[in-house]
């Protein structure tokens, strides 16, 4: 490993993945969590969806941050702790690191060879930068991390790129920022991705692209269940199904089952009735404002905000406003 390369291993145990996904398909109103949609295959069509001419979020985002990174690196102040949550493939924040210099740039994420690969390669292509990885579920808070061996003194900055906020509940969103305040320390700030409302349409033809990958990325939830819990869903008897729920400002994803079937999961049969949905993913949009009062209830400020001239997509900045609650 690189000198300036290290890793803490905080993976989950498999069992979380197997409990959960039973509870999630024994409710009446059936689910799966959309962070287990991040298995390689699912990491590998997620990278390809934002490819897609369809999806928008990740070419504006990079468009913003690219175009920005000089504000943003201002913003958030020199030689920072740099924590990102789920970073997937470290793509985004090499648009900010040359600007940013932060001290040191701790990438935390749920899957461990992922997460080693990009970071072997980010080590790598920035000899300056001190990297530790840390292989975590950081839906469950930020416990697990250490913070204690980086500079006391350095300014704590989140960064949350890719709009994955507004795959969390509301309530759920305000929780993690909370968390992510209190991560930052009272001086810290957060740098964040943060998808905006607009038209139907745009948002549908996102979510179903021409392609089908993102039916594929859908589907892929029951491949990994079958792969890693030995269960026998037929996945082309499954639907993919997404739509814009105006009302709740969402995106919904679910599977729907085509006919009347069982699939034998863990010793199990469960029963899916003919259009019967699993629901896979919520994608909330904000409009800027909202997004702002919501930070503002996890105790941030908000200090500025970036978006492309069509208003898609927002990147916005935060400092820590007060010292957030529990
Ligand atoms: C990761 N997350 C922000 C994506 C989104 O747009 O909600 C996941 C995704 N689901 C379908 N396409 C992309």
């Amino acid at each position: 490993m690189n000198a300036r390369l290290s890793f803490s291993d905080r993976e989950p145990a498999p069992q979380d993945f197997r409990t959960e996904v039973l509870r999630g398909l024994t409710r009446r109103h059936k689910r799966l969590p959309a962070k287990f949609f991040y298995d390689a295959r699912g990491s590998a069509l997620f990278e390809a969806i934002c490819q897609t001419p369809e999806y928008y979020p990740t070419r504006t985002e990079v468009a913003i941050l690219r175009e920005h990174a000089d504000e943003i690196a201002r913003a958030a102040g020199p030689s920072c702790v740099l924590i990102e949550p789920g970073g997937g493939n470290l793509g985004k924040v090499r648009l900010l690191l040359e600007a940013l210099r932060p001290e040191v740039y701790l990438p935390l994420d749920i899957s461990r060879q992922h997460l080693l690969s990009a970071a072997r390669s980010l080590a790598t292509d920035y000899p300056w930068l001190r990297v530790h990885a840390v292989c975590m579920d950081y839906s469950r808070g930020f416990d697990a991390l250490d913070l204690s061996r980086w500079p006391e003194h350095s300014r704590r900055i989140v960064f949350f790129p890719g709009s994955t906020i507004g795959n969390f509940e509301p309530a759920e969103a305000v929780a993690f920022l909370r968390q992510t305040a209190r991560l930052a320390g009272p001086t810290g700030g957060l740098v964040i991705g943060v998808d905006l409302k607009k038209a139907p349409d745009t948002l549908h033809r996102a979510y179903n692209d021409a392609q089908g990958l993102t039916r594929e990325f859908n589907r892929n939830l029951l491949h990994r269940i079958n792969a890693e819990l030995g269960a026998d869903f037929r996945t082309e008897r499954f639907h993919h199904y997404a739509f814009y729920h105006a009302r709740k400002g969402r995106i919904e994803m679910h599977l729907i089952s085509h006919g009347a079937q069982t699939v034998r999961l863990d010793g199990q049969r469960l029963s899916f009735a003919d259009g019967e949905p699993i629901h896979t993913e919520n994608s909330y949009k904000y409009t800027v404002e909202e997004f702002q009062s919501l930070a503002a209830l996890a105790g941030y400020r908000a200090a500025a905000c970036w978006t492309d001239r069509d208003l898609l997509y927002s990147v916005q900045y935060f400092e820590v406003a007060a010292s957030p609650g529990p």
